[in-house]
């Protein structure tokens, strides 16, 4: 019998998951089934546990259903404990076994494929959400110089830099007025209404990177000011979402499908 696997979220008409799977298991010769599936609002745990009972062997979660997931899981990965949220799930059983691969996703698209180490780096996080909680123990485990976030709520970014050791600060957007950065990270949600967060364009003065975390957008204003600013490398999360999702495909299969196709296949130029 064929596997199944899909992505379940609400809208999820949108989600590129389906097609990125599809491809992971013909280029890896994988006989899976992976499919889109719109859960009720208030019935995500009806909804999984349907896919359980029909041999659904693993999910991809995304919006709004995150922390749902948190919730039902029975076993949480160190990543999905910290994130506080889950992207993906294996079931075994009566177990759920939950992680999320979207902070690793991040850091191996950056280091990997963007060619650009974070060790000895000094990096910029924008924003203070679920995004960020979920990048800050990939973020660290590459040795950065020094890790900053700086979110329009400036407490909640400290709150953050609170919960892991190591060379991590926090601030508002003002106080970066004279602070440059190797890499300067957009994980705030300004970007998906067009709009920018306050960031002074000086801190990309020395950056040879400006990440925007969302993706399909084109040049979205954070990459227009780090394009104006003469940063050379402008790059937004469509690897980011092909790295997570090939995380989630060796969890659940033990095999890692190569990325690059499928990356080239979703690049939207950013113009
Ligand atoms: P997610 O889970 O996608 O990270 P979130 O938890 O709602 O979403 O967090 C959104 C982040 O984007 C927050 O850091 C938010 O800043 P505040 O904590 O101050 O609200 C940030 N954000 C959203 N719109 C913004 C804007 N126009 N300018 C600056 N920051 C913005």
């Amino acid at each position: 019998m064929t596997d199944k696997y899909a992505v379940i979220g609400n809208p999820i008409g949108h989600s590129k998951s389906p097609l990125i799977h599809g491809q992971f298991a013909e280029t890896t010769a994988q006989d899976l089934l992976y499919t889109a599936i719109e859960g009720p609002l208030d019935g995500f745990a009806a909804a999984v546990d349907a896919f359980r009972a029909a041999g659904g062997l693993g999910l991809n979660i995304t919006t709004p259903f995150k922390l749902d997931a948190f919730r039902y899981a029975t076993d949480l990965s160190e990543r999905a404990r910290r994130a506080g949220a889950v992207n993906a799930m294996k079931f075994e059983g009566e177990r759920a076994y939950a992680d999320n691969f979207d902070g690793v996703g991040l850091v191996r698209d950056i280091v990997h494929n963007l060619g650009c180490p974070l060790q000895g780096q000094r990096v910029l996080l924008l924003g203070a959400g679920g995004a960020v909680r979920g990048a800050l123990l990939p973020f660290m485990e590459q040795h950065p110089a020094r890790l900053v976030l700086a979110n329009r709520t400036p407490e909640k970014a400290r709150e953050l830099a609170a919960t892991i050791a190591g060379p991590i600060s926090a601030c508002s957007y003002a106080e970066l007025a004279d602070q440059q950065f190797d890499l300067v990270v957009n994980a705030t949600s300004a970007s998906l209404r067009a709009e920018l967060p306050p960031v002074p364009a000086s801190v990309f003065s020395q950056a040879r990177l400006a990440y925007e975390l969302a993706y399909g957008k084109g040049l979205t204003p954070f990459l227009r000011l780090a394009q104006n600013a003469g940063v050379a490398q402008l790059a937004d999360g469509v690897g980011m979402l092909a790295e997570q999702a090939a995380e989630a495909f060796a969890w659940w299969r033990g095999v890692r499908p190569a990325t690059r196709d499928v990356i080239d296949q979703l690049t939207i130029p950013l113009v």
